[in-house]
């Protein structure tokens, strides 16, 4: 009997960069998520299905089970911790860098920092590594406004061009880390359905090295 298999995936960018590593395995998607409202979607293989999901819930999905494989953001599984799951491969796709950013020419001030994030564990972990003191102010999005309208000193977020914070008149400021995405494998699947899982796994790590 041939396993069934899930894999988790958010719509955008991580979709739009995975299709073409699952199509090396093999798995082509029977819908585009940009256009279709299903959030189950079917592929060539009758064994394998996608769930189209929040990017910040891939981690729960396969942690939890409720999907075998993922592909996800190493920022996230940062901020989300990585238990239950393992991180299989990187994928080389999503590139960008954690990063600091503050107001170009303002210096930051000596004492207790505040910083705006959705990464709040990132940010807790990475200035404790420096012994600073920081308050954190969890944002959603539009971290880039924060320290325009006094809410913090500074932001922690993705940096990819960096045109964004040129936009609004920020500059990088310290690099926390390299940002690629990752297939991440559900602990108990990764026993009970090996053979599918290593399968898939192998021919997308063949697909990531070619590209
Ligand atoms: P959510 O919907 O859960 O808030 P999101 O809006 O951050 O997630 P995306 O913008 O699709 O989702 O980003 C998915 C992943 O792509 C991020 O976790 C990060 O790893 C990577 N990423 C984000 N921004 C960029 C960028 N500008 N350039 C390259 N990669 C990026
Ligand atoms: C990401 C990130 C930054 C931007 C950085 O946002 O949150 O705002 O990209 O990219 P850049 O350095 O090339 O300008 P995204 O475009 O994913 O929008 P979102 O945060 O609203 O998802």
């Amino acid at each position: 009997m041939t396993d069934t298999i899930t894999i988790a995936l958010s719509k955008g960018r991580i979709f739009k960069e995975t299709v073409p590593l699952l199509k090396a395995a093999g798995i082509v998607p029977l819908d585009d998520p940009e256009t279709s409202r299903k959030l189950i979607l079917d592929t060539t293989r009758d064994d394998i299905k996608l769930v189209i999901i929040r990017a910040t819930d891939v981690p729960t999905y396969v942690e939890y089970g409720a999907a075998d494989l993922g592909v996800v953001g190493k920022d996230v599984l940062m901020e989300h911790g990585g238990e239950g799951l393992y991180e299989m491969l990187d994928l080389k796709i999503a590139c960008c860098k954690l990063m600091t950013a503050g107001i170009e020419g303002r210096e930051l001030p000596k004492g207790e920092l505040k910083v705006a994030t959705k990464f709040v564990n990132c940010a807790r972990r990475y200035f404790a590594e420096q012994g600073r003191q920081i308050e954190v102010i969890k944002l959603y999005g539009s971290m880039e406004l924060a320290p325009i309208v006094g809410l913090a000193d500074c932001i922690v977020d993705l940096v990819d061009t960096g045109n964004t914070l040129i936009a609004n008149g920020l500059i990088p400021q310290e690099h926390i880390a390299d940002i690629s995405s990752r297939m991440v494998v559900n602990k108990a699947s990764m026993k009970m359905k090996h053979a599918s899982l290593k399968h898939i796994l192998d021919k997308v790590s063949e697909a990531v090295n070619r590209s």
